[in-house]
């Protein structure tokens, strides 16, 4: 794979979307040549996959039926987007990625971790993100800023304890590989969230 994969991650409302453009522009500044895309969607198969994990449903969903489609979004994803464009020299910017299935089916739902390596391994073969930018914003400023931002999806209506156990897997992650894993601290403004992405960028592509 000739680019690399930077995904960005988080809990709800902690302002990543916003920031993904101008972590992209930052990319792009610097001579890269960046596909920004998300997950569950960045296709237009993955994007319907979406819509049925997000919108509030009577009954409910099986936490393996939404892990399984989870990674059926993301095998598509990976075949029609993300390898093409690694193989063909671009950054692919990744607006959440498998880090996520951990977090929230496995820290959220209570899936054992070890099914969703079994899945990783199956629809990812070697591929890691080589960068993972982790937005930590406290739990309740997040959910309240995901309010405000109207409608709730079927995951921002979960209660506190749910959003606690998702940040509780993202921190043991963070730990685990530190040397991908850079944590941002999102609860100050957008112009310091960006000037702390920046140093963090600068930091990380000289080590490159
Ligand atoms: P977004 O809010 O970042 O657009 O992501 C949509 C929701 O999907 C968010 O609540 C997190 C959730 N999600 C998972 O539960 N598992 C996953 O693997 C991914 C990629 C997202």
């Amino acid at each position: 794979m000739l680019g690399r994969l930077v995904t960005v991650e988080g809990g709800e409302g902690a302002g990543k979307t916003t920031q993904m453009t101008f972590i992209r522009d930052y990319l792009e500044r610097k001579g890269y040549q960046v596909v920004m895309t998300r997950e569950p969607g960045g296709t237009p198969l993955g994007e319907e996959i979406r819509a049925l994990l997000l919108e509030p449903r009577a009954g409910g969903m099986a936490p393996s039926a939404e892990t399984l489609l989870m990674f059926a979004a993301r095998a598509e994803h990976l075949e029609q987007v993300v390898r093409p464009a690694l193989s063909a020299g671009y950054w692919v910017l990744c607006d959440r990625f498998t880090d996520a299935t951990y977090a929230y089916q496995g820290g959220g739902r209570g899936l054992p971790l070890e099914r969703i390596a079994v899945l990783e391994a199956w629809v990812q073969d070697e591929l890691r993100p080589d960068l993972t930018l982790l937005f930590d914003v406290p739990v309740v400023t997040g959910l309240a800023r995901a309010g405000r931002r109207g409608a709730t999806d079927r995951f921002e209506s979960e209660d506190l304890a749910f959003f606690e156990r998702v940040w509780a897997i993202y921190r043991e992650r963070a730990a685990l590989y530190p040397e991908r894993y850079r944590i941002i601290d999102a609860s100050r403004s957008v112009e310091a969230v960006r000037a702390e992405l920046e140093t963090v960028l600068a930091k990380w592509l000289e080590q490159q």
